[in-house]
């Protein structure tokens, strides 16, 4: 807590969408401690005039002076790592809130930890059945945030979260050599702009909710060859060369081919619900135009 017992926001993992958020933080007078690894994200949160702090998830962490966990609110942003189907690094983040429990967790998950659900609309009721060991490390991720809150004085929320998109984050290089699938077979697959889900996270840690999982995206579930088409056009460029799901195993790249073996339309009406949030960018095409207005 700071001096003046409000709780300190401490955003770990403050990349893309940290960054996003701590410039809101700031808008609304609080002022975020951001963590990241590098020296060169820490050098541009300075430029940013951002407070930022470097530490190693992957390794063992022991108590820093430049940040204190105790009673603050964490926004919980870092990636798993990569090692295995375990994430190592949320095992060392929360062996040291154990002496310095934060009063609240935000987590960022990913929708892929309910696997393929064959183009049906999920609830946070759904089962988990993730596929890619991407989707097993945040599967192991959210039993350890669990565990650790059923035992601590800590509340969370854990947001399920569909592809983050936003300015100068659209791939757009890749438009020049990348096969999808044709847009008629295309399975599933939801979105939000990072500016919107800056927001459902301030929301989540401000509501007065707490030890909630909440589905996350712009509530109009597109598919991979729809958004990579509708950069394209966007950029000017010529659409991206498309086949039949009978061709994609010999056509495909093994990053295109993992979306195809996933369909899911993420329902969102808890987040309605539950979070006080406006989605200023409910479609692909009003969230690409403010990418395409601010890059
Ligand atoms: N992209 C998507 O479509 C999508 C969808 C659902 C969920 N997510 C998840 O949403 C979260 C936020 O995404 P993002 O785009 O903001 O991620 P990002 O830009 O890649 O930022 C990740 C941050 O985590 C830090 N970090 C990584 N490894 C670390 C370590 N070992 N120790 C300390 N800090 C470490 C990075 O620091 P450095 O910059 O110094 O390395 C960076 O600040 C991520 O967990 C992401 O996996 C993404």
């Amino acid at each position: 807590m700071s001096a003046c017992n409000t709780p300190q926001p401490i955003i770990v993992g403050c990349g893309f969408l940290g960054k996003y958020l701590a410039t809101k933080l700031v808008e609304k007078q609080q002022n975020p401690i951001c963590l990241v690894r590098s020296q060169s994200s820490y050098q541009q949160l300075l430029k940013q005039k951002l407070r930022g702090v470097t530490c190693d998830l992957d390794a063992p962490l022991s108590a820093n002076p430049e940040f204190n966990l105790s009673g603050n609110q964490v926004y919980y942003f870092a990636p798993p790592s990569n090692s295995d189907n375990d994430d190592h690094r949320i095992d060392n983040f929360l062996a040291l809130c154990k002496t310095n429990p934060p009063s609240k967790i935000v987590y960022i998950s990913t929708s892929g930890v309910y696997g393929d659900c064959q183009g049906n609309w999920v609830t946070e009721e759904s089962p988990l059945a993730p596929i890619s060991t991407r989707a097993k490390r945040r599967v192991y991720a959210e039993k350890a945030l669990l565990a650790y809150c059923a035992q601590h004085n800590c509340s969370y929320i854990i947001l399920r979260v569909g592809g983050i998109y936003g300015p100068g984050r659209l791939p757009i290089e890749r438009l020049k050599d990348i096969t999808v699938i044709c847009p008629e077979e295309a399975p599933h697959s939801n979105r939000i702009h990072v500016a919107d889900l800056a927001g459902v996270c301030f929301s989540a840690m401000s509501n007065n909710i707490q030890n909630e999982v909440i589905n996350v995206a712009d509530g109009h579930s597109t598919s991979m060859s729809d958004y990579y088409y509708k950069i394209a056009d966007f950029a000017g460029l010529p659409k991206p060369a498309c086949v039949p799901l009978s061709e994609a195993q010999d056509k495909l790249s093994a990053g295109m081919l993992s979306f195809i073996n996933e369909s899911r339309r993420l329902s969102i009406d808890k987040m309605n619900t539950l979070l006080d949030v406006e989605i200023q960018f409910p479609t692909l095409e009003l969230g690409l135009e403010d990418c395409f207005r601010n890059s």
